[in-house]
Order: structure tokens, then sequence, then C-alpha cells
């Protein structure tokens, strides 16, 4: 195959960030997605619909000639309130609300302590037909960093979904075969979104031959059976795993640093990523379904209209995107991929 035309993608996990970098991280997502679920993570977290509305038209006057729809979540804290999730369900523009177990990534300082204390959140959630995104890990510091998502998984998501089992749950960034299995056990109101890094990296990529910084997000990268468990799911043709970037710039000062933040960036060749992913699968035939239906079925959403042409010609990744006098190092940059997006 040498050209592939496909819905144009729905990245169902995205960080868009805000000043400096929000214009370049829109430009690179609207090119090749037609929708994102953005994720509300900024220094100030989006906690209400208002400020979610405030920020979605702040993304939509930075996506340029692009037809590009933000889907917008809100930041779970203890302040929701019975008020504030209907207000999530009657909203157009929300989509979601996401759970940080507290301190276990990047701006997630004001996330949740006690899981069980949101039962009753997730109650109305549930009445109220709004999905819960959860980052799936641990915040318990005595828990080893690559059991933090199997232990999330063992005393909070089964009970959870147990619990709550008509709450659609996004189990976000999945990183393990635990995660990979414990989705698969669910019923079809549990889904999962699948990064290019937790496909294509494992540890060593991270920690062999010198530490590297740009490979270094949360979840940490697994080991290789984690790896192609998550392959596994991603070309199954399952409808519960579908396409979800995480793409997350930072500085690369801030990532080339004696405490390097964790956060990938990815979304200047995210889609190029994955079609060679599905290729050396043998699996091309089912990326439309990953990348552009599944998740869109998830959220209840329209497929879309637009669509992306994809040709088998080499694609460099930038080495880097300036910003000013900073600079944001891209997954694989420098490195070249067998697939390109192309006009249609
Ligand atoms: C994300 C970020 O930088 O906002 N970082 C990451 O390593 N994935 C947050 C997140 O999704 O955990
Ligand atoms: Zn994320």
């Amino acid at each position: 195959m040498t050209e592939l035309i496909i819905i144009k993608p729905d990245d169902m996990h995205l960080h868009l960030r805000e000043g400096d970098i929000l214009k370049y991280a829109c430009k690179d997502t609207a090119k090749q997605f037609a929708r994102a679920i953005v994720m509300p993570n900024l220094q100030a977290p989006i906690i209400s619909v208002d400020q979610a509305e405030k920020y979605y038209l702040d993304i939509k006057k930075n996506v340029g000639i692009y037809n590009f729809e933000p889907l917008m979540t809100l930041f779970f804290t203890d302040l929701l309130n019975s008020d504030e999730i209907k207000k999530v369900s009657d909203s157009e523009i929300v989509h979601g609300i996401k759970l940080y177990p507290s301190g276990v990534t990047t701006n997630s300082d004001n996330g949740i302590d006690s899981i069980e204390k949101c039962f009753n959140i997730f109650e109305l959630m549930q009445k109220h037909e709004v999905p819960l995104l959860i980052h799936g890990e641990t915040n318990d510091k005595s828990v080893d960093i690559f059991d933090r998502e199997k232990v999330f998984i063992d005393r909070h998501l089964s009970q959870i979904h147990s619990k709550f089992p008509d709450l659609r749950i996004v189990f976000e960034h999945i990183s393990t075969k635990e995660a990979v299995d414990f989705v698969i056990g669910t019923n079809d109101k549990v889904g999962a979104t699948i990064t290019p890094q937790h496909i294509l990296l494992d540890r060593n990529d991270l920690l062999s031959g010198g530490i590297k910084p740009h490979h270094y997000c949360l979840p940490i990268l697994k080991r290789t059976e984690d790896r192609l468990a998550i392959i596994k799911a991603a070309v199954s043709g399952s409808q519960k795993f579908f396409l979800g970037t995480d793409s997350a710039p930072h500085f690369r000062h801030q990532k080339e640093s004696s405490c390097g933040c964790a956060g990938i960036y990815s979304a200047v060749c995210a889609i190029e990523l994955y079609a060679s992913i599905f290729e050396s699968e043998n699996a091309l035939d089912k990326l439309e379904n990953f990348s552009s239906k599944f998740g869109a079925e998830f959220y209840k959403l329209p497929y879309n209209d637009l669509k992306i042409k994809l040709i088998k010609k080499e694609f460099q990744i930038p080495d880097k995107i300036k910003i000013g006098t900073e600079e944001i190092i891209p997954l694989f940059a420098g490195e070249t991929l067998p697939w390109q997006l192309s006009e249609i």
C-alpha cells in the first residue's frame, strides 16, 4: 500500500498548554487531527465549565486555517458538586472530567488524595453520563514507580468499575499488560487511550546507554512484554482501545535538567508514527477504526466529515521546534518515518 485515505483522526488525550506553547501545539495537532480531548492540567487547572469555555476560545484563536474542534475536560477536584456536574452534562464543549491522584504527574498537585471520597461525584457522573478520565497510577510513594499503574488497578480502578458499572471510564495512556487485561475484562463502558511512546519504547530506551530525558513520561515506560501487549491491543480491532497521543510539550531546558519534567511531544509526527506502527503489524486496515472511529464512538460523537491522506514517502521529524528563544524537542527528533501526511 502506498496511499491511505482515512477519516481525519481524533486525538483523545492531548496537552495544548497555554502561553507561548499554545499556538505551536494547536497548529501541529490541528493539521493532523479534527478534534482532541484537551487535558485540563494547566498551571492553574481548569476546574469549572466557565474556565473551560474561556480556554476553548483561546484554543480556537490559535488553530489557524484548520477546522479543529477542542473537546474540553475539567480537572477533578473536591470542589465539584452536583450543579457543576449538571453543567458539564449540559455543555456542548466539555466532554469529561479528568481525575489525577494528587502529585502523580505534571501540574497535578491539586488532584485527589482519597479516591473513596469521590464516590458521590462518580455516582452523579454516572447518572448524568459524564465520562471519567483517569490517570491510573497510585500516588503512594512507597510503591515502586514501575508498579504504580498495576497497584492503582488493584486498589482503586477495579472497585470504581464494579461500584459504578455504567460510569464511562477512560483509562488514560495505558502502560502495562495488566492495564490491557483489565480493560479487556470490563464491560463496554471502559475504554483506554494508547500513546505512540508506550507502543514503541520500553524502559531500556529511557535508561540504557545513557538517560534519555526526551523519553521520560508518566506513566513511565515499562518492560518489553508490556509494550507488546499494548501493540496487540491497539491493532486488535477492539473498540475499547483508541488513539490518544498524550503529546505533552515541555521546553528543552525543563526536560534536560537535574529534575526533568515528564511528558513527550509527539503532535508534530503522531499520525505518521501510528501509521508506521500499524504497517509493521500488517494492520493498516485497522488504523482508521483506532484513530478516527472508536474514540468518537466512546464519547458518543459523530465521525468527522474531513479526511486525511497519508502517502508512503519518507518524512523527517524536525530536530526541534523553536519558540522564541526556547526549543521543544519532539519524539524521535531528526529521525525518518516511512509515512507522511499529504494534501488530499
Ligand atoms: C503530562 C504533562 O506533561 O502534562 N506528562 C506526561 O508525562 N504524560 C501529564 C500526564 O498525562 O501524565
Ligand atoms: Zn497526559
